[in-house]
């Protein structure tokens, strides 16, 4: 499975934090917003993912991320000209998409919880149809909503419906087949102008062939797009981190767990960092890996 991390877009609502960088360079808590949907896509096992921005913020990304050798997974840059919808990844990223299955991602949604990885896993292993989630929220008309019938089947996801019919909305993360390459080309702009995602479930689901996974209330889905939820994900995470001493979306720190890459090239990572927290955190778990190793050797 190949993997998209959309970090496109204009931000107008984050203008202006927004008028001379791109949203999804900013920080949440300690790091980049983009760390936090690149590590959701490496949690699902996928290390060939292509970054989808602008052509002025593109640069930026290729200094942050460089090739991604560096945690053992391949990223490709692909430019929007202009934002005219999420869907529209599909067929920027024809090529590199080839005869895979995807996975795409918004750049400003945070996932969180206990099993995650493991349901992210399982979803990376579709081969037929397409997987998207609902999670039950307080503003749905902001995202697309999902109805269900009186036994919980799926019946239609309406774009920012004026009324809800339901409290579950859609989440930035979406697992498709092949077919996405042929159904974003059947898409027409909506009103707004822009290719839909939703127009995408729904043809999905108009084939039987969309599955709706519910993210249960133990789990946290945050994106980042207003002043308020951007300060809200970055107390959520800095929380956590503080409570925890563990960091959420520490790429090097997911590349090792995930085997991507070797306890030499995490040393090798480590000594390129500059002093300070983020890198203690990274000699800690080295530190921690190495008595492992030890002890492994020596029992
Ligand atoms: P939005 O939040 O809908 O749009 P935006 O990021 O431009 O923000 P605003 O509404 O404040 O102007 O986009 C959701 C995510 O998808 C966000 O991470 C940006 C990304 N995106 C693109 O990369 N290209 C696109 O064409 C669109 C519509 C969104």
């Amino acid at each position: 499975m190949k993997g998209i991390l959309l970090a496109g877009g204009n931000g107008t609502r984050l203008y202006p934090l927004t008028r001379a960088t791109n949203k999804h360079l900013m920080s949440i808590y300690d790091k980049p917003m983009i760390f936090y949907p690149l590590s959701t896509l490496m949690l699902a096992g996928i290390k060939e993912i292509a970054l989808i921005s602008s052509p002025k913020y593109l640069p930026l990304y290729k200094e942050l991320l460089g090739d991604g050798k560096q945690l053992g997974i391949s990223l490709t840059y692909i430019e929007q000209e202009k934002p005219e919808g999420i869907a529209q990844a599909f067929l920027l990223a024809e090529e590199f998409i080839g005869n895979d299955t995807v996975c795409l991602t918004l750049g400003d949604n945070i996932f969180y919880g206990d099993g995650f990885s493991k349901l992210l896993k399982e979803c990376a292993t579709l081969d037929k149809g397409g997987i998207v989630f609902g999670y039950h929220v307080n503003d749905p008309e902001r995202y697309g909503v999902v109805d269900f019938d009186k036994k919980g089947n799926v019946i239609d996801i309406q774009e920012k419906p004026s009324i809800p019919k339901s409290n579950y909305a859609v989440p930035g993360i979406y697992f498709y087949d092949n077919s996405i390459i042929e159904i974003s080309k059947s898409l027409k702009p909506s009103e707004r102008g822009e290719l839909e995602i939703t127009d995408v479930n729904l043809a999905y689901l108009h084939r039987g062939e969309l599955q709706v996974k519910i993210f249960g209330r133990g789990s946290a889905w945050l994106d980042t797009g207003t002043p308020e939820s951007l300060l809200d994900a970055s107390n959520f995470v800095g929380t956590l981190e503080k409570r925890q001493g563990n960091k959420i979306a520490c790429l090097e720190e997911i590349a090792y767990k995930m085997g991507f890459i070797s306890l030499d090239m995490l040393v090798q990572n480590i000594s390129k960092m500059p002093k300070g927290e983020y890198k203690n955190y990274l000699v800690q778990l080295l530190e921690s890996e190495q008595t492992n190793l030890v002890l492994a050797t020596t029992v």
